[in-house]
C-alpha cells in the first residue's frame, strides 16, 4: 500500500530580528506583557531594504527541503503552497515556486486555510500521494506579515503576535511498513470567520469603496483578531482534533514522541500539554523566536526540530493547527 513520508525538511527565515523592546520603540507595549501572555521573545520582519517576499522566502526554504530529501528539483512533480500573505491577490505564490525553481509546467495549488494551511495542505498531498497520481509533493508554508500589520498601539493587539518566515517539507510516496502519514483531520466552521479576519479590500469590499469613503476609522485591511474569543476555541478543537486521530489511527497520548502545534501562543501550547498529560520534553516550541508564522509555523517547527534530533526515524509525530476560518486539523505522522 502506497503511504505518503516526509522526505525532507527545510525552513528560512528572513534575517532582521526584531525584540519585544525594539517593539516598545514604535507602540505602547512592553517585553513584559508580550512574554506573560504569548511567550514571545523576538520575531523576524522582513528589513524594508530586503528582497524577500512570501515565494522567495518559500523557494529559498523548498530549495533546503528538497536538497534534505537527497532529490533536484526536477523530481518534484507537484506543489502546494499555504498561505495568507501572498506576493500578489492573483496568482497565488505556487506558480512564482515553479518559476524560481525552473520546474516543468507542472501543477501549482494554493492553500488559503491560514494557520491551519498547512495541515490542510499535508491532508491534500496525501491523497495525491496514496492514489499514485504523485510521487514527489513540495509543500511549503510561507509568510510576510510585517508589511501589513498596524505597528501603532491601535493595533498592538495583533501585531506583536506575527512574524515572517517559511518552512517546505518533500513529501514522497512510500510502500516501507510503519512509515508516512497515518490519518489527517480536518474541520472548519464558518461561522467564526470575522473574529480573526482580514475583510478589504476584497470582493466584497472593493478598493474603490475604501478610497472613496476615505474614513480614518476603517481598519478593514489590516487583520482583526477577537484574541479572547480565539484563545478560548483554539485550546478546546487542538485537543479535540489531536484526539480524533489519535483514536483513529489506534493510538493514545502516550504514543506521541512529539507534538509539534501551530504556534499560536506559548500559552495555548503548554495549556494542551497539561491538559493531554505530555511531558514538556514532547511538544515542540519555537514561537519564542519567531513569533506566529501562521502557515510558516509548523514546517519551521519541525525543520528545527529534526536539526536538533527532536524527531527521529521511526517516532509518532503529530501536528496540530487552528486558526482563521475558524479551520482546524491535525497529522499523526509515523517519521
Ligand atoms: O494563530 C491563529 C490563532 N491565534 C490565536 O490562537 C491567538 C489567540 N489569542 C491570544 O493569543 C491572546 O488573546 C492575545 C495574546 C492576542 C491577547 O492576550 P489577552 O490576554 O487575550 O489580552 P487582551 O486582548 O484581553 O488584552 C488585555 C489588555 C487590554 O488592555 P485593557 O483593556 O485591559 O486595559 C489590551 O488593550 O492588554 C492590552 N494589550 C496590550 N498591552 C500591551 C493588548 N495588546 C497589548 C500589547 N502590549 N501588545
Amino acid at each position: 500500500m502506497l503511504r505518503t513520508r516526509i522526505a525532507g525538511v527545510g525552513h528560512y527565515v528572513p534575517e532582521n530580528v526584531v525584540t519585544n523592546n525594539d517593539l516598545s520603540l514604535i507602540m505602547e507595549t512592553s517585553d513584559e506583557w508580550i512574554q506573560e501572555r504569548t511567550g514571545i521573545k523576538e520575531r523576524r520582519w522582513v528589513a524594508t531594504d530586503s528582497e524577500d517576499t512570501t515565494s522567495s522566502m518559500g523557494t529559498a526554504a523548498a530549495r533546503k527541503a528538497i536538497a534534505d530529501a537527497g532529490l533536484e528539483p526536477s523530481d518534484i512533480d507537484f506543489i502546494i503552497f499555504a498561505t495568507l500573505s501572498p506576493d500578489y491577490y492573483f496568482p497565488g505564490p505556487g506558480v512564482q515556486v515553479q518559476e524560481q525553481l525552473g520546474l516543468d509546467t507542472i501543477g501549482a495549488l494554493d492553500v488559503r486555510n491560514q494557520c491551519s494551511g498547512f495541515v490542510y495542505g499535508l491532508s491534500v498531498a496525501d491523497q495525491f500521494i496514496k492514489t499514485g497520481m504523485y510521487k514527489n509533493i513540495l509543500l511549503i508554508g510561507s509568510e510576510l506579515h510585517s508589511g501589513g500589520l498596524d505597528k501603532t498601539t491601535r493595533g498592538r493587539g495583533v501585531s506583536v503576535i506575527f512574524g515572517d518566515g517559511a518552512g517546505a517539507v518533500v513529501l514522497s510516496a512510500t510502500e516501507e511498513e510503519g512509515k508516512g502519514i497515518l490519518t489527517t483531520k480536518l474541520h472548519s466552521e464558518g461561522k467564526h470567520a470575522k473574529e480573526l479576519a482580514l475583510l478589504g479590500p476584497a470582493t466584497s469590499r472593493w478598493v474603490d469603496t475604501i478610497m472613496e469613503e476615505n474614513d480614518p476609522e476603517d481598519l478593514s485591511y489590516y487583520p482583526y483578531m477577537n484574541g479572547n474569543f480565539v484563545f478560548k476555541h483554539a485550546v478546546t478543537r487542538f485537543q479535540e482534533v489531536i484526539h480524533e486521530a489519535l483514536a483513529e489511527a489506534g493510538k493514545s497520548p502516550e504514543d506521541i514522541d512529539l507534538l509539534i502545534p501551530h504556534q499560536a501562543n506559548l500559552r495555548i501550547s503548554q495549556y494542551i500539554q497539561a491538559k493531554m498529560g505530555l511531558g514538556a520534553d514532547k511538544v515542540f516550541n519555537n514561537i519564542m523566536k519567531y513569533g506566529n508564522t501562521t502557515a510558516a509555523s509548523i514546517p519551521i517547527a519541525l525543520s528545527e526540530a529534526k536539526a536538533e534530533g527532536k524527531v527521529k526515524d521511526g517516532d509518532l509525530l503529530c501536528l496540530a493547527a487552528f486558526g482563521s476560518g475558524f479551520t482546524w486539523g491535525s497529522a499523526l505522522i509515523q517519521f
